[in-house]
């Protein structure tokens, strides 16, 4: 069986990802800095899976640490999801952001290279997409709106830059859409933070009366209720997409970026409806300006999902609001 490094792997997507590799009995090793998680959510992959994967708290920058787990544990292939990406954040400080996203990955490359590993998963994004039309396709021009978005274009071109040198090299990366959701059990999912800017997070907090109104950011987009429209994908179907992603990658050389997305797009009103039927609250909000970098319509093409990897995602609108609000709700002690 595949020995599996999963880097970021007690953060949101991370935590379902490493879940889903143990449920299929790969052997998972964990590294994540704890920068935006917690300990715990080791305990809660053990109690999902009953398997705790060996944890290492390092940062994937440190090459020499790196090198020495990549070896100990005779790793096939890297999961590197270990990143920042708040889009506010970059734009605060988009220093902080291009070291952690691209010169990390360059020190966690470096180990690599002194191992015989060679594959590697890599967590991009949508927002790659800059202002294209969508449906986003793989194929289009890539452009930054944000620092964040400048630091996958530029890790993805490293990648690449790395295949074309070397064709012992396998680089599948993944272009997520909106993740949303948690694990059905509700032991793991996506924190609510004070500085939340996403919308699943930010609704909780109104629901839990931590913040009294959603704000939503722009009612005047060219939509048809005027709300932006994104493509939300359920964090499970994620998981699951790295397992096929793995295969895909031990099957071939060489690098290929792959958009995981359920090529559905929602409004956030519509999300927002959703949301409530299932919390059985109201969610009260106030018409915010648009945010600088934000598109209208956003949402994937996902026919090379389907013919690369075999993979498309099966959960909805549904089950989206219902295993995020089961998460929020046990978090909170059952309100
Ligand atoms: N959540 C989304 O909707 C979304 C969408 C597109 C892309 N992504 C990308 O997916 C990846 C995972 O996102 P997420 O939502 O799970 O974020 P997250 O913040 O919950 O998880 C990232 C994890 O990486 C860890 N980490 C950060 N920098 C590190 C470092 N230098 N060394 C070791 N650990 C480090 C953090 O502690 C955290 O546990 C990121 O690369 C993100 O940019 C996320």
């Amino acid at each position: 069986m595949k020995n599996v490094l999963v880097t970021g792997g007690l953060g949101y997507i991370g935590s379902h990802v490493c879940v889903e590799l143990l449920q299929k009995n790969y052997n998972v090793v964990v590294v994540d800095d704890l920068s935006n998680s917690r300990y715990e959510v080791l305990d809660a992959i053990e109690a999902i899976t009953h398997i705790r994967p060996t944890f290492y708290q390092v940062n994937v920058g440190e090459t020499e640490q790196m090198t020495e787990i990549l070896q100990s544990h005779r790793i096939d292939v890297v999961i590197h999801l270990a990143a920042y990406k708040s889009v506010e954040g970059s734009i605060k400080n988009p220093q902080l952001f291009y070291d952690n996203n691209v010169t990390c990955l360059q020190g966690l490359l470096q180990a690599m290279q002194k191992t015989a590993c060679r594959n590697i998963v890599f967590s991009s994004s949508a927002t790659v997409y800059g202002k294209n039309t969508a449906p986003y396709v793989e194929t289009m021009e890539l452009s930054a709106v944000s620092p964040y978005a400048q630091t996958k274009i530029d890790a993805e071109e490293m990648l690449q830059n790395l295949c074309k040198a070397d064709d012992s090299w396998s680089v599948v990366v993944l272009r997520y859409f909106n993740a949303v959701g948690a694990h059905k059990s509700g032991q793991i999912g996506e924190l609510p933070t004070e500085d939340a800017h996403n919308l699943f997070p930010c609704m909780s907090l109104v629901v839990l009366q931590q913040k009294k109104r959603l704000k939503l950011y722009g009612k005047d987009y060219n939509t048809p209720d005027g709300t932006a429209i994104r493509d939300y994908v359920h964090v499970c179907d994620l998981a699951k997409g790295h397992l096929a992603a793995i295969d895909y990658s031990m099957s071939r050389k060489g690098f290929d970026a792959i958009n995981l997305g359920t090529g559905i797009g929602y409004s956030v009103l519509e999300m927002l409806r959703g949301y409530e039927a299932i919390c059985e609250r109201q969610i009260p909000y106030e018409v915010a300006e648009q945010r600088p970098g934000d598109v209208a319509v956003m949402y994937a093409d996902v026919t090379k999902a389907r013919e690369k990897l075999g993979w498309q995602a099966e959960l909805g609108l549904e089950e989206m609001c219902r295993d995020s609000w089961e998460f929020v709700r046990i978090f909170h002690g059952g309100k």
